[in-house]
């Protein structure tokens, strides 16, 4: 059985309790990280932790030192044979439970509830990979703190799932004409050339993921602008493709029902896959554990 982490436990996931009133079940009143590991090993850890701390900041809940998220992580995977494995690793803290419930923080001190879950992913179907995702449009209609990698994720929830309705992979943001992000990946764009994807700002969740491809493809030598496209503007783009922890770096080849560029996907987003991997085999490599 899955042993996991909570408040400072480990324990078996079916042994696991949360108080009925915890904040985040009650308020969504919480943050969350997931973190993809490969072979066992976790990918870009250090700049998920960073992004964890920056959310817990932002929105006043006190977090564990960085060394104990390392420790148990640590923990997690060898407990659960992982060391071989790709997967995630889930984070959520939650500013507890508390009751009567109220909206302002409880007074005294604050005990957030800290639960972490290690656990095998299943690998992409390559087809999906090979043929490229389908995505559809949609207004963007969340708060203007989408750079806080909240719980609170009701409307990315229902982009989704109306992405899913319409038979799409993934719902693409639209707010005030310009392409945002999608409900739980980044969003680029090769327009004459250039990279073009929306800036790191409260408009969008700065993904770890979006960074590190920038990286690569900067190494690539690709020109690259962090500006918006506008809906119209993917439309005339050659390649679209998402980014995410668990998507990696995905090729969209239809849009709203239209195809991009030739319909299959594009040799930038290519080269920028195959970066990818080769980074991932460096993460590997790059362990002295081996
Ligand atoms: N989603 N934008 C949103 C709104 C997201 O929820 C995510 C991640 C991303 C990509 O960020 P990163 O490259 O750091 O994973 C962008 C995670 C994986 C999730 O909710 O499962």
């Amino acid at each position: 059985v899955l042993i996991i982490y909570l408040n400072g436990v480990y324990l078996p996931y079916d042994q696991a309790r949360i108080h009925p009133e915890d904040r985040g079940f009650l308020l969504a009143d919480g943050i969350y990280e997931v973190i993809r590991f490969y072979g066992g090993r976790p990918f870009l850890q250090v700049e998920h932790l960073d992004r964890l701390q920056r959310s817990a900041d932002a929105v006043r809940l006190p977090l564990p030192s960085r060394d104990l998220f390392s420790r148990v992580i640590d923990e997690l995977l060898t407990t659960n044979d992982l060391l071989s494995d790709d997967g995630t690793i889930y984070i959520q803290v939650t500013r507890g439970a508390y009751t009567p419930r109220t909206h302002w923080f409880p007074a005294g001190e604050t005990e957030p509830t800290l639960l972490i879950i290690a656990r095998k992913s299943a690998p992409m179907d390559p087809a999906l990979r090979e043929a490229g995702v389908s995505a559809v449009t949609l207004p963007d209609n969340r708060w203007d703190r989408c750079d806080i990698k909240s719980i609170g994720l009701l409307p990315n929830v229902l982009a989704k799932q109306a992405a899913i309705d319409a038979g799409a992979y993934e719902a693409v943001f639209v707010r005030d004409g310009r392409v945002t992000e999608g409900s739980s990946t980044n969003i680029f764009g090769v327009l004459n050339g250039v990279i073009r994807t929306h800036p790191a700002d409260n408009r969008i969740l700065c993904g770890i993921t979006r960074n590190h491809a920038l990286r690569l493809a900067a190494a690539q030598g690709f020109e690259i602008r962090e500006e918006a496209l506008t809906r119209e503007e993917t439309f005339r783009c050659s390649e679209l493709f998402l980014t995410s922890t668990t998507s990696e770096v995905l090729p969209i080849t239809a849009l709203d029902g239209r195809p991009v560029g030739t319909g299959r996907p594009g040799p930038m987003t290519q080269k920028l896959y195959e970066a990818f991997q080769d980074s991932i085999a460096e993460n590997g490599a790059a362990n002295p554990a081996d």
